[in-house]
């Protein structure tokens, strides 16, 4: 399920280290792209930056994904989202640089980046028994059941 984080991962580092490449081709010049602080400039630079942050964001669920049972709907849901926003993200770093106003664009990766995020924190949550786990503890400590368990064991210590 989660090969698809791994290839995107080292992809996504790869297209870093060429925009990179691509950015060191003309930084030294001040006003290239209009300067340093420029709109234009400053999209491509965060286009720079997110494929090395949602590169890394997709190693670290896949070797999470490693630890929750195959095919857990959760982590399916996770892992197309955290695809999902890493291409996205860059794209929408390049169409903002030329198109300003297209600002909503960015709903597509913040959206799945952030569904990703709280899928991967349920499928946690659920592949360690946290839910059924709290589920149990509550049965165990709520006052009444206490009382009735009390009440039954005093019950079954005279035989009754
Ligand atoms: C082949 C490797 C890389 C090259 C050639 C490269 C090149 C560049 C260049 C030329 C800039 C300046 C852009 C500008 O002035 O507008 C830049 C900015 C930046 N790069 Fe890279 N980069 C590389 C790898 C990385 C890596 C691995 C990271 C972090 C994980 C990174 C993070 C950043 C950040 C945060 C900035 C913005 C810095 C600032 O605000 O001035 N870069 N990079």
């Amino acid at each position: 399920m989660a090969n698809i984080n791994l290839i995107t991962a080292w992809v996504w580092i790869g297209l870093g280290f060429l925009s990179g490449l691509g950015l060191g081709l003309g930084f030294d010049r001040e006003h290239w792209l209009g300067g340093y602080a420029s709109w234009k400039r400053r999209l491509y630079r965060l286009g720079h930056i997110s494929f090395f942050g949602l590169g890394m964001v997709n190693l670290l669920f896949y070797f999470t994904a490693r630890t929750m049972p195959s095919g857990d709907s959760f982590a399916a849901i996770a892992s197309i989202g955290f695809v999902a926003g890493a291409f996205t993200m860059p794209v929408c770093c390049l169409v903002m640089a030329h198109f300003p106003k297209a600002k909503m664009l960015f709903a597509l990766p913040v959206l799945s980046l952030l569904i990703a995020g709280g899928f991967t924190v349920g499928a946690l949550v659920r592949s360690n028994g946290w839910i059924e786990h709290a589920a149990v503890s509550r049965a165990h400590f709520t006052p009444q059941d206490s009382e009735s368990n009390a009440a039954t064991t005093a019950l079954a210590a005279n035989g009754l």
